[in-house]
Order: C-alpha cells, then sequence, then structure tokens
C-alpha cells in the first residue's frame, strides 16, 4: 500500500543505445510501486542531434529548469565535430556542483568486498574540467586547473550537510596537497574552515594515493569523502568497481534546489535494444532520486524490492545472470509490495544516499573580505628550442630571479640533468616591500624579453598580507 503524497513531475531523459530500454524498466517499476512521479520525457544525445541537429535542445534544458529535478539515461557523444558531451554541458549550464556517487555493497553481486558502505561527493565543475588548455610552444601543452574558494566552500558544505541530513558521522577530504600546496591546499583550508561548523561529524583527511591504496585494501573504513573533480571522478569510478562495477553504481548531480541523477555507465551501444541491459545503475539513480525528493517510503520500497530480487538469485549478463532486462524488471516488481528483506532497515529513510526532512540545505556563503593583493613580480614563458634563453638579467627595478623548464631550476646554479624542452618560466621580481610592480613595467619586461625570443603567456606574481601567492620553482 502506498502513502498517499502529491505528485511530482520529473523530466526523463531516456537517451542513447540502452536508455530507452532501462528508462521503460524505471517507469514500470514506479508505477507498480504507485510512486507519486510523473515523467515528462525529453530527448537529448546522438539519436536527437541526427533528428534535431542539436545533442542537448534548449527545451530539456529548460524542462529541467522548470521541473527540478531529473531522471537521465546515458547519451552518446557524436564522434568528431567538437561536439561536448551533452553530461558536462548540463552540469555546467546547471550548476551542479555536487556529484554524489554512493558505493554500497549489493546482495548476490560477487565482488572481493561484501561490506562497502561510502559516498563519494565530487566537485562538479572545477579543477581541469574547466577545459581550459593551450599549446604553449611546439613542445608544450598546458591545461589550468582552477580551484576556487567559492567552488570550494559550496561543495565542502554540501559534503557536510549531506552527512549530517543521512546521519554520517565522518567526511574525509581527499587531496594532494604536498605537491599542488596552492590549488589542493586551498580545497583543504576550506575544508577545515568549513568542518569547523560541523562539530557533530568528524572530519579528516587522505592523499589521493593514500585513499587509493587503502579503499583496495579496507573500503569499510570510509564514510564520506570529499573530492575535487578529476581525482573525484577515477576514485568514484574504483568506488563503483568494489560493488560491482558500472551495472550498479548510481549517481546524482547536485545543484541548489536543482538535480540531475543518472547512472554512471554510458550507452552500451554493443547490447543495445537486445534486452540485455542491468537497469540497477538507473534504478538506484531513480531510488537516490526519491531521497533527494523526500519520497522515502518509496524509495525504501523499490531498493528493498531491488535488493531481493538479486537476492533471489535473478541477475542480467553483467553479474554473471542470465535475465533478460525486461526478466529482471519483473522480478523486482514482483517483490515490491511484499517480501521487505529483513535488513530493510539499514534504509530506514535519509540512511543511505539522503534526502527527507534533513534534504542538505546549501548553507548561506560566508561574508568575505578579499584582501587586496600586489603584484610582486611576473613569470614570462619564454620559448627557446636550443639553449637557455639568453634573456636581459634586469628590466628596470626587476631582476630575473631564475629560469625554470619543467618546473625545475636551471637557472642560475648548474644546469640539473632535467630533460629540456622549448618553454621557459623566467621569473622577475621586484625588491619585497617596495611598491607592487605596475603593468607598464610589466610591457616592459614583454618588450625586452620579446626582442630576442618568442614568449608565450605572462602569469602575474601576486602577495597578499606580504605572502607569496604563487609556487617556487623547484631547486629554487
Ligand atoms: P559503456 O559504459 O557504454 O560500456 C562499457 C561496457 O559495459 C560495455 O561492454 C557495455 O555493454 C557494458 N555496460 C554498460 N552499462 C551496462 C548495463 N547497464 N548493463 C549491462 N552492461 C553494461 O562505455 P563505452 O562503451 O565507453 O561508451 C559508449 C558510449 O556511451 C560513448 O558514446 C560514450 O561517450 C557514452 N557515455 C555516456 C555516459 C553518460 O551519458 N553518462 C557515460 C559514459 C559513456
Amino acid at each position: 500500500m502506498s502513502v498517499p503524497h502529491p505528485r511530482h513531475t520529473v523530466a526523463l531523459i531516456p537517451g542513447d543505445g540502452i536508455g530507452p530500454e532501462i528508462a521503460a524498466s524505471i517507469k514500470e517499476i514506479f508505477a507498480a510501486a504507485h510512486v507519486p512521479v510523473d515523467f515528462e520525457e525529453h530527448d537529448a544525445g546522438l539519436a536527437c542531434y541526427e533528428r534535431t541537429g542539436s545533442t542537448l535542445p534548449a527545451t530539456t534544458l529548460e524542462a529541467i529548469k522548470n521541473h527540478r529535478v531529473a531522471l537521465k539515461g546515458p547519451t552518446t557523444t557524436p564522434l568528431g565535430g567538437g561536439h561536448k558531451s551533452v553530461n558536462v554541458t548540463i552540469r555546467k549550464s546547471l550548476e551542479l556542483y555536487a556529484n554524489v556517487r554512493p558505493s554500497k555493497s549489493l546482495p548476490s553481486v560477487k565482488t572481493r568486498f561484501d561490506n562497502v558502505d561510502l559516498i563519494i561527493v565530487r566537485e562538479n565543475i572545477e579543477d581541469t574540467y574547466a577545459g581550459i588548455e593551450h599549446w604553449q610552444s611546439p613542445e608544450v601543452c598546458q591545461c589550468l586547473r582552477l580551484i576556487t574558494r567559492p567552488g570550494c566552500e559550496a561543495i565542502h558544505r554540501y559534503a557536510f550537510e549531506m552527512a549530517r541530513s543521512v546521519g554520517r558521522k565522518r567526511v574525509t577530504c581527499v587531496h594532494k596537497s604536498n605537491i599542488m600546496k596552492l590549488t589542493d591546499g586551498l580545497f583543504l583550508d576550506v575544508f577545515r574552515e568549513v568542518a569547523a561548523h560541523y562539530p557533530d561529524i568528524q572530519a579528516d583527511d587522505i592523499l589521493i594515493d593514500n585513499l587509493c591504496m587503502q579503499l583496495v585494501v579496507r573500503p569499510e573504513k570510509f564514510d564520506v569523502l570529499v573530492l575535487p573533480n578529476l581525482f573525484g571522478d577515477i576514485a568514484s569510478d574504483l568506488c563503483a568497481g568494489l560493488v560491482g562495477g558500472l551495472g550498479v553504481a548510481p549517481g546524482g548531480n547536485i545543484g541548489d534546489g536543482i538535480a540531475v541523477f543518472e547512472a554512471v555507465h554510458g550507452s552500451a551501444p554493443d547490447i543495445a535494444g537486445k534486452d540485455m541491459a542491468n537497469p540497477t545503475a538507473l534504478l538506484l539513480s531513480a531510488v537516490q532520486m526519491l531521497y533527494y525528493m523526500g519520497l522515502n517510503y518509496h524509495a525504501v520500497h523499490i531498493e528493498s524490492a531491488l535488493r531481493y530480487a538479486l537476492i533471489e538469485g535473478v541477475r542480467t549478463a553483467d553479474l554473471g545472470g542470465n535475465a533478460r532486462t525486461r526478466e529482471f524488471t519483473k522480478a523486482v516488481v514482483a517483490s515490491l509490495p511484499k517480501n521487505v528483506p529483513e535488513d530493510a532497515a539499514d534504509f530506514a529513510p535519509g540512511s543511505l544516499y539522503g534526502g527527507g526532512e534533513g534534504k542538505p540545505k546549501p548553507a548561506p556563503a560566508p561574508a568575505r573580505v578579499n584582501e587586496p593583493m600586489t603584484v610582486r613580480g611576473v613569470d614570462i614563458f619564454v620559448q627557446s628550442d636550443k639553449d637557455l634563453p639568453k634573456i636581459p638579467e634586469a628590466v628596470g627595478r626587476l631582476k630575473l630571479d631564475f629560469k625554470s623548464n619543467r618546473g625545475q631550476k636551471v637557472w642560475p646554479g648548474p644546469l640539473p640533468s632535467a630533460r629540456l624542452v622549448d618553454l621557459y618560466r623566467c621569473r622577475y621580481t621586484a625588491p619585497a616591500g617596495s611598491p607592487g610592480v605596475t603593468d607598464a613595467e610589466i610591457a616592459e619586461i614583454q618588450t625586452a624579453v620579446g626582442k630576442v625570443h618568442a614568449w608565450s603567456h605572462l602569469e602575474k606574481l601576486l602577495e597578499q598580507g606580504g605572502k607569496a601567492m604563487y609556487s617556487k620553482a623547484h631547486g629554487d
């Protein structure tokens, strides 16, 4: 028996390949479970592109904005032509800054561990995924890694709010601040600032390499993990592997008051249309969505029915069984009204994914007065394909401090036995405590250096409260 509940409309994007088959499975299970959700179907992906010339029509994006919640099947990215991934476009245009991927062991899904129960909260917008890349010289290509204070505040506040709302006890910040002292240093510093507002939740941190080792040895140690985008991307697939692979891995992309839930796997063109797809990942994403919407009762029953079907041994081919998609769906439906397994208590509202009364709410942004920054100097990146670039050792009051190649100081002092490439970073600074460097002085350096070598780009060296806001070269 279902509990009466006001009806909700959710945008459903079936997507490509196996997408329509697994979306049909979810619709069937929702209808049988009397979930008070009406799906409004919208197009995106390759088939949509072939029909309309767009992989993500404006009407689809508008529907997500209007309904505030969407469930998305996998979409195929058209090859060639520089098409942007539909997922990335949705995340960026709707500022869905948190990618939330729960990994919990499932019954009868054979893996090395049977006690995994963790949630990955991955920052979803920034890091190297800003996609700002440039060739600097014939030998050197660069990708900008952007980590921002507002981005860190948003993801860490979300992680703690979610942990609190679903009764989790510990949040671990994952980083590499021993190497990327400024960017990951900021991610960790803001984590500690935010953690101070959540004394009820244990906060600690771990280096990404150590995390990977520990995850494949003792994954049960971890509770909620919060990571920058790239580390989070990799670690979340690793965690999917711990509980049975991409076929069972759900995920949600969450912003302030808006969310898109999707299976982690792709459109699986190799099995599309063959009634072989495993709908579990999309079904668990739909369960995650129900928790998010506060429809815990339905979430608990559907999730329990799924687990019961698995306990009964109904498995699709990817999990070593022989059930077809439709059979699997029927087995879940058959488990729905009764047969709630004894461990249903594990799935008490909000205990697994979040949602319900304790739906994470973004805390108001802290009032911040940014201290002014002064320019202490400039790094100019100079092309030279043979030797150390011969550039002036002083321009006006700015002195040349060092030249580095691939981050390693190569001047002054003996040339290290490093493989040299055709781009050198050359640092000019004004004396400590002297007035800030002006744009006119930087232009003088550009002109002076440009007379002898081509330069690729410049980075101003900023100081705040006397502290250098830039990295040194190795060996400096
Ligand atoms: P894929 O995840 O589609 O397939 C990899 C392997 O896993 C295949 O052997 C496939 O049969 C199997 N598989 C995946 N999901 C399954 C399921 N639910 N049940 C049973 N078996 C399943 O990855 P692939 O082949 O690299 O990508 C295919 C297309 O999907 C590409 O165009 C890619 O761009 C797109 N893609 C879309 C994603 C999304 O929309 N979220 C995510 C990843 C890829």
